[in-house]
C-alpha cells in the first residue's frame, strides 16, 4: 500500500510546515525574567527537532476535516511536551549532546534543566487551553495520558536497564510507552482539533502507534549505524550506555561464541568503552538483525498505512501516508 504523492510533493509539504511551526515556536516563552528559566526552552526549541509531531498534528487534522487551521496551538503542546521530554532525557541518559549542541543540562546545569522542563509542561497545556475548538477537555485528557504514559515508559526504560533477562516484549512495552504514545497523541490532538469521529480518531491513534513503534526502533538502528555527526548525538550511545535496544537484545539471540559474548558483556557491564563501538557494529552487521529489523520497520509502517483507509480528506490522508513513508527512509 503506497501513497498517490509523490516524494517531492511530501517533501515540500513538510518543509513548508516545518517554517510554520518554527516561526510559531518562536513565539513561545518570550519572557526574559529569569533567564536561566525560559531560556533553556528559547534554547532546546531553536535547535535542529524535526517537528514530526506537530507535523502530524497537523496533518491530521486536515485528514478529518480538510483544514489544519484551528490545530496549530495542539501542535505546538505537543512539540512543546515533547521538548520537555528531551531535555529530562538527556539528564536521565547522561547524554551531552542533542542536535549536536550541548544539551541543556550541560549548557547551563541539572537543576535548571529540570525546572525548566516542568515550566514547558504548564506552558504546553496553556497553549491547548487556548487552542480554537470546543473540545478543550479531550485535548487535555489527550496531553495528560501522553505524559503519563511516557513516565511510565521511561521507568521502563530504566526498570529494563537493571534486567538481567530482558525480552523483546519488554522493550516493545516500554518503547509503546515512551515513544509510541506521544506520536499516537499528536495525531488523535489534531483529530480532536479537526472535530473528528471516535472513529476517525481510532484510526489515527492506531496509525500513530504502528509509526511510533517503527520510530523508534529505527532510532535504536541510526544510534549506531547513522553516518558520523548525522543523528547529532553521540555515535553509539546506546551501546555505550549499555541500553537494552532492539538490536542488542535480538542479536545476543542471532549469535553464538566470542561475538555472544562481546554482546552479553556490553549488557553485564552497563556498556563498552567508546573505542569498542565499532567491533560492536561489525558484530550487528554481520549477525543479521540489521535486516530483521528493517523488516520490522517496514512492516509496521505497512499496517499503520492500513488503518487510514477510512479517513475522508484524501488530501489530508495521502499525506500523513506519504509522510509515514519517508519517515521510515530517514538517515538522522
Ligand atoms: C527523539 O525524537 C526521541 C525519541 C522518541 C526517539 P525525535 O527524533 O523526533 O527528536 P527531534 O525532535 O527530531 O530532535
Ligand atoms: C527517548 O528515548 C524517549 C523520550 C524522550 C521520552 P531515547 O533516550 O532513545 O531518545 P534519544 O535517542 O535520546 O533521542
Ligand atoms: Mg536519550
Ligand atoms: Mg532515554
Ligand atoms: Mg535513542
Amino acid at each position: 500500500m503506497t501513497t498517490t504523492l509523490t516524494q517531492t510533493l511530501v517533501e515540500e509539504k513538510y518543509r513548508r510546515y516545518h517554517q510554520r511551526i518554527n516561526e510559531a515556536l518562536a513565539g513561545c516563552f518570550c519572557s526574559d525574567n529569569p533567564a536561566t528559566l525560559y531560556a533553556p526552552a528559547r534554547y532546546i526549541l531553536a535547535g535542529k527537532g524535526k517537528r514530526i509531531r506537530p507535523f502530524l498534528t497537523l496533518l491530521a487534522a486536515e485528514s478529518v476535516s480538510g483544514s489544519s487551521e484551528k490545530a496549530i496551538n495542539a501542535a505546538l503542546a505537543i512539540e512543546i511536551l515533547h521538548n520537555f521530554t528531551l531535555m529530562h532525557d538527556d539528564i536521565m541518559d547522561q547524554a551531552d549532546l542533542r542536535h549536536g549542541r550541548p544539551a541543556v543540562h550541560k549548557q547551563w546545569n541539572t537543576n535548571a534543566a529540570i525546572l525548566s522542563g516542568d515550566m514547558m509542561i504548564a506552558y504546553a497545556y496553556e497553549l491547548a487551553l487556548q487552542s480554537k475548538t470546543e473540545r478543550h477537555r479531550e485535548l487535555i485528557h489527550i496531553l495528560n495520558h501522553a505524559n503519563i504514559t511516557i513516565c511510565e515508559g521511561q521507568a521502563l526504560d530504566m526498570e529494563l536497564e537493571e534486567k538481567k533477562n530482558a525480552t523483546i516484549e519488554d522493550y516493545l512495552d516500554m518503547i509503546a510507552k515512551k515513544t509510541g504514545r506521544l506520536i499516537s497523541a499528536a495525531l488523535e490532538a489534531g483529530g480532536v482539533a479537526g472535530n473528528a469521529t471516535e472513529a476517525q480518531l481510532r484510526a489515527l491513534v492506531t496509525f500513530g502507534e504502528k509509526i511510533g513503534r517503527a520510530f523508534q526502533i529505527q532510532d535504536d538502528f541510526l544510534d549506531i549505524m547513522a553516518d558520523e555527526g548525522k543523528s547529532g548525538k553521540i555515535p553509539g550511545g546506546d551501546v555505550i550506555n549499555g541500553k537494552k535496544t532492539c538490536l542488542l537484545l535480538r542479536s545476543i539471540e542471532l549469535t553464538t561464541g566470542s561475538d555472544k559474548k562481546l554482546l552479553q558483556s556490553v549488557i553485564d557491564n552497563n556498556g563498552i568503552s567508546a573505542e569498542r563501538v565499532a567491533e560492536v557494529k561489525a558484530i550487528y552487521e554481520r549477525c543479521g538483525v540489521l535486516d530483521e529489523t528493517r523488516a520490522m520497520i517496514n512492516r509496521d509502517t505497512e499496517d499503520a498505512l492500513a488503518a487510514l483507509e477510512s479517513l475522508p480528506y484524501a488530501e489530508g490522508r495521502e499525506y500523513l501516508k506519504g509522510f509515514a513513508g519517508m519517515l521510515m527512509k530517514r538517515d538522522s
